[in-house]
């Protein structure tokens, strides 16, 4: 955490202008991506590496979720990752508008209490800051494993007009794609019994 952390973290409040994620990375990156709530990092770890000319963003306040894709990045030396450990949303307001070109929000802590509901990170005042941050054309990738949840998000995305959902069959929502690794909180579903749900949306 003290050596490899201060590297890697993204100075967000020192960006008047905007932050360009590109700007972040060495050499030359073709597409900038963001993951929130990342939790020990297996997904953003696999991206990265299978992904080389794309920058990944990580956001994660969970600090042993930090520690443990530190460890990855400084094992196999992924050039290609950058930080942030607070709330994703303060992240996405700083960012210059369509500079990412894909946003990852997977498992979502799904506060199932009603009076919790309002803590859910997708909901309106996020979307419009993930919809801000993203190109036309760009993708958002949530899933869960939490029907409730699962059903608050498809009544949300289905208000937007900025958003439209690629899926033209069940397979395409019901079946993990190839791109898309299990996390660590998928595993933990599939293990408890529950399936869970693959959303793809384009932002149009
Ligand atoms: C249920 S876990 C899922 C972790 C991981 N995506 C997975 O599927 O294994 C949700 C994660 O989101 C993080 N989180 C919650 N609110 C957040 C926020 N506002 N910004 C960024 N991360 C957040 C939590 O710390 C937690 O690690």
């Amino acid at each position: 955490m003290d050596d490899v952390l201060p590297d890697l973290l993204v100075p967000v409040a020192e960006q008047a202008n905007g932050l360009d994620p590109l700007t972040l990375f060495p050499g030359t990156k073709k597409e900038a991506w963001l993951e929130i709530g990342f939790g020990k990092g297996e997904h953003l770890a696999h991206q990265a590496r299978t992904n080389p000319d794309v920058g990944i963003i990580g956001v994660e306040p969970f600090i042993n979720g930090l520690a443990a894709l530190l460890g990855v990045i400084d094992d196999e030396e992924l050039a290609n990752v950058r930080l942030y450990d607070d709330d994703a949303a303060l992240l996405l307001a700083a960012l210059v508008p369509g500079s990412s070109s894909r946003v990852f929000v997977l498992f979502p802590d799904p506060w199932p209490k009603s009076r919790h509901h309002k803590r859910r990170f997708i909901r309106p005042e996020n979307l419009d800051l993930i919809s801000r941050a993203l190109r036309i054309g760009g993708e958002l990738r949530i899933g869960t494993d939490h029907t409730d949840y699962g059903n608050w998000i498809l009544r949300h995305m289905v208000q937007r007009t900025d958003f439209e959902w690629q899926a033209e069959c069940p397979g395409d929502w019901r079946v993990r794609p190839d791109d898309w690794p299990q996390t660590r909180y998928e595993a933990k579903a599939v293990r408890e019994g529950r399936s869970s749900i693959y959303l793809r949306y384009t932002r149009v």
